[in-house]
C-alpha cells in the first residue's frame, strides 16, 4: 500500500503516526498532501512521510488515500480526485464525518472503493474507538488494511453503515462524556476535601483503569461492580446513589440522542 493522506491535520497526522510506529507502514509509502503548507511540513515532520504540492502528484503516487478533510470540504476534493485518478484503480479511506458511502461513490469512478470510517478523538493519543463500513465495490482485503490502519491507533470495528450512527452517538461522542464524568468526579473529590490535581488524577485513572479491566478480562461489567461491592460497603452507598440520581437512564439518553441528531445530521432537509 502506498497512501496518500487528504488533509495533514489532527486526524489524518494521529493516523499516520500510529500506523507508522505499530510498523503497519513504513513513512517512506505515505505522501501528505494538505492546502496549508505549515500543515504538511508538521506532518512530514512528526511521520517521516514525503510531501506532496498537488492531488494530482498525490494520485500519481499513491493507491490508497486517507480522506481527512472537514466533511465540508470533501465535495471538491473528490471531484479533482476522480479527475486525476482517472481508470487508475484505487481505495479511499473516508473520516469526514457523517458523509455516506452513496455519497463519496457518486463522486468517484467505478475503479475506485471506498470504506467509510468513524474514528473518536482519543485516536490522538493510540487509544481511538473506530467503527469502519465497506463500500459497495471495496474488498476484503480493503478492510483488512483500513482495520490494520485504524487499529494501530486503538480499536476498530467493522459494522453495517446503517450502525454508524450508533457509533457516532456512543464512541464518537463518547469522550466528552467520559470528560464530562471525570470533571465531575473531581468536584466531587475536592468537595470531600482532596486538592484539585490530584482529584482530578484519581478521577481520569480510575475510569482507566475500569474501562481496562472490562476490556482484558472480558468479564460482564456487571459482575466487575458485583465483585467490588460489599454487603453494607461504601461502593454499594456510592453506586445507590447513582442509580437514585439516575446515571444509567442518562447516559442511555445521551447516546440515544446523538445517534438522533447524527441521523439528522446526515439527512438534511
Ligand atoms: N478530530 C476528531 O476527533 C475527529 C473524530 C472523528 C472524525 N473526524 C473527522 O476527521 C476529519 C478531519 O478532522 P480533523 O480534526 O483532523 O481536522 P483538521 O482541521 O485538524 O484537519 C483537516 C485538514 O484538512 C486540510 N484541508 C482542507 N481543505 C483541503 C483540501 N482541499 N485539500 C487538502 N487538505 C485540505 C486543512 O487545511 C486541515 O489541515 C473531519 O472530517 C472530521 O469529521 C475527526
Amino acid at each position: 500500500m502506498v497512501l496518500g493522506v487528504i488533509g495533514c491535520g489532527k486526524m489524518g497526522s494521529a493516523l499516520v503516526t500510529g500506523a507508522v510506529r505499530s510498523g503497519v507502514i513504513k513513512p517512506e509509502a505515505v505522501y501528505g498532501m494538505d492546502t496549508i503548507p505549515a500543515a504538511v511540513s508538521h506532518f512530514t515532520a512528526e511521520t517521516g512521510a514525503h510531501a506532496c504540492d498537488s492531488l494530482v502528484q498525490l494520485a500519481a503516487a499513491c493507491d490508497t488515500f486517507l480522506l481527512a478533510t472537514k466533511p465540508q470540504d470533501v465535495g471538491p476534493v473528490l471531484k479533482d480526485l476522480a479527475q486525476a485518478l482517472q481508470s487508475k484503480p484505487a481505495l479511499v479511506i473516508s473520516i469526514a464525518a457523517g458523509l455516506k458511502i452513496s455519497t463519496l461513490e457518486s463522486y468517484l469512478p467505478e475503479n475506485v472503493r471506498v470504506i467509510r470510517t468513524m474514528p473518536n478523538t482519543p485516536a490522538l493519543v493510540g487509544q481511538g474507538a473506530s467503527a469502519f463500513s465497506p463500500g459497495s465495490r471495496a474488498t476484503a482485503a480493503d478492510s483488512v488494511a483500513t482495520s490494520a490502519l485504524l487499529s494501530s491507533v486503538g480499536l476498530a470495528l467493522e459494522v453495517k453503515e446503517s450502525l454508524l450512527d450508533a457509533v457516532t452517538g456512543l464512541s464518537g461522542s463518547g469522550p466528552a462524556y467520559g470528560f464530562l464524568m471525570i470533571e465531575a468526579l473531581s468536584d466531587a473529590g475536592v468537595r470531600c476535601g482532596l486538592p484539585r490535581a490530584e482529584a482530578t488524577q484519581l478521577a481520569a485513572q480510575t475510569l482507566l483503569g475500569a474501562a481496562t479491566m472490562v476490556l482484558q478480562t472480558g468479564m460482564h461489567p456487571g459482575a466487575l461492580k458485583d465483585m467490588v461491592t460489599s454487603p453494607g460497603g461504601t461502593t454499594i452507598a456510592g453506586l445507590a446513589a447513582l442509580e437514585k440520581n439516575g446515571l444509567r437512564f442518562a447516559l442511555i439518553d445521551a447516546v440515544t440522542c446523538a445517534t438522533e441528531r447524527s441521523i439528522e445530521l446526515s439527512n438534511p432537509s
